[in-house]
């Protein structure tokens, strides 16, 4: 996944909270009872179909599905198990490791920039590994280093329609001064017995071989697919995913057109984790949106001995100012799969381990009170960018000499989109706010459609770089997803001694490949199936890993869903 690391930080976060805000809730909610006694008294906690043991259809759990064909998933469990494989599986994926397939942001078009011919070497190792596969397979390349391996199903796909495994070959590139911080190099693919570190271990480099792994012993065990299997791996996931991202999903829009794909699986920052005393497997179903604003403030210069009151760089700090001053709203919406997460907390999670401030909010929440929306977010301020649209000023530029008035000054905003909103919603937003600021100055205004006039000396710029709407919410209670959840509680273990593992939706506020794919279906989740506390928080920094218990089990589970995706078709 790409831009991780910040929410990594929050969703460390966010774990202490849960684990050390226990009292601070609890001290919350005695208030919150207090005040809301006399207002709430018709709805008594007790009775609320929130509390353990009511009776309800939230977050209901689908039961263990097992594929139909016993002898194939045999080979396969045995397969898996077996201290031969390990070693096997182990070594594929330090091999991979050992290409540095690291994906630049300047990385000029490819065949024109040298740095991409790495891809070729990553390409020839996967065939070398898996020779059987690439035997059963048709390989077709998306601008030269996008692969995509498709399995033909004996069904054809107008029929059946295929499912998707999106992984990608690129890496975070390992800036030379930070080698030194390795506990072991990067790209030496080193195993230490329990532990393959290196760059790549799991973001996605461990995804891949997972994928291709399930194909191969699919194949090696006789087994014959109705449902078409796609696999696809992108080369600048990183990046900005025009280069192989984007092609590949061309590639499969024209081959299978618009909904053309049953489900799609894709790695997430989401894996399985233990909140609330509580083990979830929690599947990605939206990401947030993005969008890095520019605002450039310009002017006519002039001798310091001389300057007018306000400058181009005190402007823009007003805009600064007024953007800081008036944050996005949060709000818990059910439009927000992390609505879906908290309902799942508060009917599966110990009764005493959830808080029942927030379980005492849930019921009006639902019924789209916008009171209770907003004090569930205030709730929940500690992972309130899950609930609301943040905004981080990354970068300003202005002024050249202390003693020459500056004329351009600009600012650049990070923004990630909450899913309720919209990129319109959003630049509508801004530019009300920096219109004033133009007017009070007496200067021109452009926003985010309209063109930053040449003519104009003096003028306030709005523009937007990279923007992507929020992903359309994948749905939870279609076929595709109770498949998943199904061989999720087949396959992955709680991490509990005893408490069952609960799926549950869950919200990426990160960026996947999967944002070229919202044609192809509906049904996009990304979901990692290893333990993600352990696993996945070293992701793009340094020493990162993946634990090999989990690791060398990941082929399970993706095997399982192919064949129970394949057990459906008529
Ligand atoms: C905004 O300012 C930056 C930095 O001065 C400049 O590179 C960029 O071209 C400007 N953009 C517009 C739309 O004026
Ligand atoms: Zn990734």
């Amino acid at each position: 996944m790409s831009e991780q690391f910040n929410q990594r930080r929050d969703k460390r976060k966010i774990s202490s909270w849960f684990l050390y805000g226990t009292l601070a809730i609890g001290l919350a909610s005695a208030f919150t009872a207090l005040f809301n006694n006399t207002v709430r008294s018709s709805n008594p906690p007790e009775l609320d179909i929130y509390s353990p043991g009511a009776e309800h259809g939230i977050c209901q759990q689908v039961p263990k599905l097992s594929p139909r064909n016993k002898q194939v998933e045999q080979y396969v469990r045995e397969k898996v198990e077996s201290v031969e494989y390990h070693g096997e599986i182990i070594n594929k994926l330090s091999g991979i490791i050992r290409i540095p397939s690291e994906s630049y942001d300047d990385l000029g078009p490819i065949g024109e920039d040298d740095r991409w011919n790495i891809f070729f070497q990553v390409e020839d190792y996967i065939k070398t590994c898996y020779p059987t596969v690439f035997d059963n397979v048709k390989l077709d390349h998306a601008n030269t280093h996008g692969l995509i391996l498709t399995w033909e199903g004996s069904v054809p796909p107008s029929e059946a329609k295929p499912i998707l495994m999106l992984a990608h070959q690129d890496v975070v590139p390992v800036l030379e001064e930070n080698v030194k911080d390795w506990t072991h190099p990067p790209y030496d693919g080193h195993y230490d017995g329990e532990i393959i570190w290196g760059r790549g271990a799991t973001d996605d480099k461990g995804y891949l071989i997972s994928i291709i792994e399930s194909l191969d012993l699919l194949i090696q065990s006789g087994f014959k697919p109705k449902r078409t299997v796609i696999l696809a791996f992108g080369c600048d996931e990183e990046i900005s995913g025009e280069n192989c991202g984007r092609p590949i999903s061309d590639f499969l829009h024209e081959e299978y057109g618009d909904d053309g794909i049953y489900l799609i699986m894709d790695e997430g920052s989401t894996g399985i984790q233990r909140e609330f005393g509580q083990s979830f497997a929690m599947v990605s179903v939206a990401e947030k949106g993005y969008l890095d604003v520019g605002i450039n403030v310009s002017s006519t210069g002039g001798h310091a001995s001389n300057p007018p009151d306000h400058n181009v760089i005190g402007i823009l700090s007003e805009i600064v100012v007024a953007i800081e001053s008036n944050p996005f709203p949060g709000k818990v919406t059910p439009k927000n799969p992390m609505f879906r997460f908290l309902e799942c907390g508060a009917v599966h999670a110990p009764q005493s381990s959830f808080p029942q401030a927030v379980r005492q909010k849930l019921s009006l929440v639902a019924e789209e009170d916008s009171a209770s929306q907003e004090q569930l977010a205030q709730t929940l301020n500690d992972m309130r960018y899950f609930f609301k649209t943040s905004q981080s000023v990354g970068k300003i530029n202005g002024g050249v000499k202390i003693n020459a008035i500056p004329e351009t000054a600009s600012t650049m905003v990070n923004l990630r989109l909450a899913v309720e909103t919209s990129i319109a919603e959003v630049e509508a937003h801004y530019e009300s706010l920096a219109i004033p600021i133009a007017r009070k100055h007496g200067m021109a205004f452009a926003g985010f459609h309209s063109p930053c006039s040449t003519a104009e000396k003096r003028k306030i710029c709005m523009f937007g770089v990279d923007a992507l709407e929020p992903a359309p919410v994948s749905p939870v209670d279609a076929e595709p997803y109770r498949i998943l959840s199904g061989t999720v509680k087949n396959v992955l273990k709680s991490l509990g001694p005893d408490d069952d593992l609960i799926v549950t939706p869950y919200l990426m506020p990160a960026n996947t490949d999967t944002k070229f794919f919202w044609a192809l279906t509906k049904n996009i989740y990304r979901f990692t199936p290893v333990n993600l506390v352990e696993n996945l928080n070293r992701a793009h920094t340094t020493d990162e890993f993946i634990r090999a218990d989990e690791f060398v089990r990941e082929p399970l589970f993706f095997a399982t869903l192919i064949l129970n995706t394949d057990d459906i078709v008529g």
